[in-house]
């Protein structure tokens, strides 16, 4: 056990203002979450990945509010002082008192904070969730619940136009309550402004090296998934086994080596 004390959002916030960069790993088992825990890992986000990257699908819509539940029991039976955040899988949130329910239902399963994509819609969400102690990850850019909406699992934020609107997405969502913000899939630039701009941390994913942290799906990071976005680096390739592989990649997001320019986009 490399981590020193129990993670908590407190210990993130003090992150951002020290400067201090931090790593998050999305997995759904005990196993996994243990060794992202030794590997000094302070995040682990059970995210709708798993659709994808578990159930075989093609999209994450399929995954449901029980089958995160269930992960993320499995994850906190492995891990004791990492922050889990429980993903609110697609239609789990479209009122704020469906979102409530089933916020609860992932804190009840161990959960410490929990997940949704969206901006503006969402924000009676966040102040009704942190209103009532559950505190709320944001998730602005590429949302992959929206895939349809989207035409693809597309870069998003090119243009001046999408740019503005995420840049005060992301404002308004920090000023509703949210304690994290997740941007997947913007060009680096972007999110280096909107980290800046921010006060709470912002993790990055394809986002570039300007985040105040970063976060991969296990499997992607290991090698292990049939395809590799651009923004995945293999560090188990790098390494001798799953274990060093973890702890390199929380070490390259500190000292701040990944991601490096080539896993971002313009
Ligand atoms: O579901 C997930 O794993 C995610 C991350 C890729 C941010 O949302």
């Amino acid at each position: 056990m490399s981590t020193a004390k129990k993670a908590t959002i407190n210990t993130l916030q003090a992150h951002k203002l020290a400067n201090e960069k931090f790593s998050m790993v999305a997995a759904y088992d005990a196993t996994s979450a243990k060794l992202i825990e030794e590997a000094g890992i302070e995040v682990i986000l059970v995210g709708d990945s798993l659709g994808m990257v578990l159930q075989g699908n093609d999209s994450t819509l399929p995954v449901t509010v029980d089958d995160i539940a269930y992960h993320t029991r499995c994850v906190s039976r492995g891990c004791s002082k990492t922050l889990i955040i429980g993903d609110l899988p697609f239609g789990s949130y479209t009122t704020v008192e469906q979102t409530l329910r089933n916020s609860v239902k992932l804190m009840q399963a161990g959960a410490h904070m929990v997940k949704f994509e969206g901006g503006t819609w969402l924000l009676d969400s966040i102040t009704a969730l942190t209103d009532r102690g559950i505190p709320v990850c944001a998730h602005l850019g590429l949302t992959p619940q929206s895939v349809n909406a989207l035409g693809g699992f597309k870069v998003q934020g090119r243009e001046p136009d999408r740019a503005r609107t995420i840049l005060a997405e992301a404002q308004a969502v920090e000023k509703a309550g949210a304690s994290m913000l997740v941007l997947e899939c913007v060009p680096s630039i972007l999110a280096t402004e909107i980290t800046q701009t921010l006060a709470i941390p912002v993790v990055g994913i394809g986002a570039g090296a300007g985040t105040d942290a970063q976060v991969l799906v296990f499997h992607d990071m290991l090698g292990l998934s049939s395809h590799s976005p651009r923004f995945v680096r293999n560090f188990l390739a790098e390494c001798p086994d799953v274990q060093s592989a973890l702890k390199s990649f929380n070490d390259c997001v500190i000292d701040g080596s990944f991601p490096a320019a080539e896993h971002g986009f313009t």
